[in-house]
């Protein structure tokens, strides 16, 4: 299944939505880049990372409902991770209220939203469109590397 760069378009609004997941800043000039696969030339699922100077967001991660279990969430994650070392990020910060066991088996440790950096606190998915009652997490890349266990 080949995961590839997709535009902020109605199937990914579509997507998104269905998963209860924000949709009203995916069009902020420049910063966010989004991923995604197609089976028969439908959207099945997608991932972006925000950058925000040295760090980056991951977010806006959801599949079809009808393929969840089958592997394609920990791909896109990963996805979402090659491309964010290969643009030299030093760490992929991310809030959930539904994923969080989903993401601590792929590396992602707990943070209080206090330990944010400052460009992570002004995105708005952070100040505005999360919960404070989301999980917030992190995982630390190493010379480029994802380094799994931090
Ligand atoms: C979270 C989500 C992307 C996972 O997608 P997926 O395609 O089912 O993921 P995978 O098939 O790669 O799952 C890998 C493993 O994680 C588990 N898992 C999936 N979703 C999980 C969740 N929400 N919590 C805990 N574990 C989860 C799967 O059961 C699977 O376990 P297994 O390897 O023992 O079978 C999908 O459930 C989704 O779109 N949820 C709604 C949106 C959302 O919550 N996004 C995350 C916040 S940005």
């Amino acid at each position: 299944m080949q995961i590839i760069p997709i535009e902020p378009d109605q199937a990914l609004v579509e997507l998104l939505n269905r998963s209860a997941l924000p949709t009203s800043d995916i069009n902020q000039p420049g910063s966010i880049y989004f991923y995604g696969c197609h089976q028969r030339g439908k959207l099945i699922g997608c991932v972006g990372i925000q950058i925000c100077e040295t760090v980056a967001m991951l977010r806006s991660l959801a599949t079809q409902e009808e393929v969840r279990k089958f592997g394609l969430g920990q791909a896109l994650v990963k996805h979402a991770e090659l491309n964010a070392s290969l643009m030299g990020i030093e760490a992929l910060y991310l809030l959930t209220t539904t994923a969080a066991e989903f993401f601590e088996r792929l590396g992602y440790r707990h943070l209080c939203r206090q330990q944010a950096p400052a460009v992570i606190r002004e995105t708005t998915q952070f100040s505005e469109l999360c919960p404070s009652t989301s999980s917030f997490m992190r995982k630390l890349f190493i010379k480029g590397r994802p380094r799994d266990l931090t």
